[in-house]
């Protein structure tokens, strides 16, 4: 008899179970769901941000510019602020035509800047160049700008999207932006509502740096998740001290400005281009996770890409927000041009998930 097996003998059948059978199930379910247990534990090694201070937002159609003004407490300007829309772009042709399109009547110029390379390294096709022609009618009011990427191995994408950030500062001061203009920074998919810009640009007195509270949608306009997107923001621009940014720079938020719809394409294929481009890329920890009829289903389902928990700070809104979303039938309050071409943007609106192939 061997000195192994004397020792096994040794041991009853519960221990053996548990050495042999429960442990390497939960060493095999930490390496499938580790970052599910993680962010489910969020709570207790993260407490939330501190807490924007909110701007009641006022609007009707029929209300003149003085009253929504005085309604936020500003007086009524002369003539309006200049208009500067900034983004950098990566593949969201649809969602930039409904962003431009939106902000059309009070956009003074247009800024764009695209790189050749995503920001996690990888090399990427010129996707604006390519379908310029579809836009066409901005074409007397925009800035374009190219810069080569980097291309560096194994950096964090965090240091690309900065060093893209810093050309954008660049290519605004190419586009002419002066002191007291007014620039939106966000990004492509975080389109605020032209009346949120008409109103800030009317208006004196508004605050130097604004946060823009956006609904948040995911995939379509079918599927409303919170009012909690915070990331875009207007400032007045102030030289040598403004700086392009996609985090938080001040305590104002305004409510209720516009829309964020996240993964909002009209292709699988750049649902799929997407999640390998983009900066949290190492949440695509299985390769099924690319595999298009799986992206289908996760789309008509409303359920997660990635297979994760939602980001939360609570336990209550962890357990609030799991599964996947519901489906909204309202789409009363969205982008004019939308509504206006249903048919070309019918992936967009409520019961229309089938994508494209190709
Ligand atoms: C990216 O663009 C830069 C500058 O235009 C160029 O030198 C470089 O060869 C391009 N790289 C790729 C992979 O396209
Ligand atoms: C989001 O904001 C809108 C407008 O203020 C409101 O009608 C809606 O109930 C809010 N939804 C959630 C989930 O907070």
């Amino acid at each position: 008899m061997s000195r192994v097996g004397r020792v096994l003998r040794a041991l009853d059948l519960k221990t053996c179970i548990f050495l042999f059978v429960a442990i390497p199930l939960g060493i095999l379910g930490i390496y499938l769901h580790g970052q599910k247990i993680t962010y489910f534990l969020r709570p207790l090694w993260e407490s939330p941000p501190k807490p924007f201070h909110q701007i009641p937002h006022y609007y009707h159609e029929n209300v003149p510019m003085e009253n929504l003004c005085r309604l936020h407490g500003w007086g009524v300007r002369e003539s309006p602020r200049r208009v500067f829309d900034a983004v950098l772009f990566n593949n969201e042709v649809d969602m930039l035509t409904i962003r431009w399109k939106e902000l059309y009547p009070y956009v003074t110029e247009y800024i764009l800047l695209e790189s050749n390379s995503t920001f996690t390294g990888l090399p990427k096709p010129l996707f604006f160049s390519i379908n310029r022609d579809q836009f066409k009618f901005v074409e007397s009011r925009l800035t374009y700008g190219v810069i080569g990427g980097r291309f560096k191995k194994g950096e964090n994408p965090f240091i690309e999207e900065a060093y893209q950030r810093v050309a954008l500062d660049q290519l605004l001061r190419i586009a002419g932006i002066e002191d007291d203009d007014l620039l939106i920074m966000s990004d492509v998919d975080e389109i605020p509502s032209a009346h949120t810009i008409n109103l800030l640009r009317w208006c004196d007195d508004i605050p130097q740096v604004l946060h823009l509270q956006l609904r948040n949608y995911l995939y379509s306009f079918e599927f409303f998740l919170d009012n909690e997107s915070w990331r875009g923001s207007v400032h007045r621009y102030q030289t040598g001290k403004t700086r392009y940014a996609h985090y938080r720079q001040s305590d104002v938020l305004l409510s209720d400005a516009g829309w964020h719809c996240s993964f909002c394409f009209r292709h699988i294929s750049d649902f799929i281009f997407k999640m390998k481009a983009y900066s949290h890329n190492d949440r695509v920890r299985f390769t099924h996770f690319l595999n298009p009829n799986r992206i289908q289903d996760v789309i008509c389902k409303g359920d997660d890409l990635f297979d994760m928990l939602p980001e939360e700070y609570t336990f209550k809104e962890i357990i609030g927000k799991l599964g996947p979303i519901p489906h909204s039938y309202s789409a009363v309050y969205l982008p004019e041009f939308l509504l206006n071409n249903a048919e070309k943007y019918k992936f967009l609106l409520p019961g229309n998930c089938r994508r494209e192939s190709g």
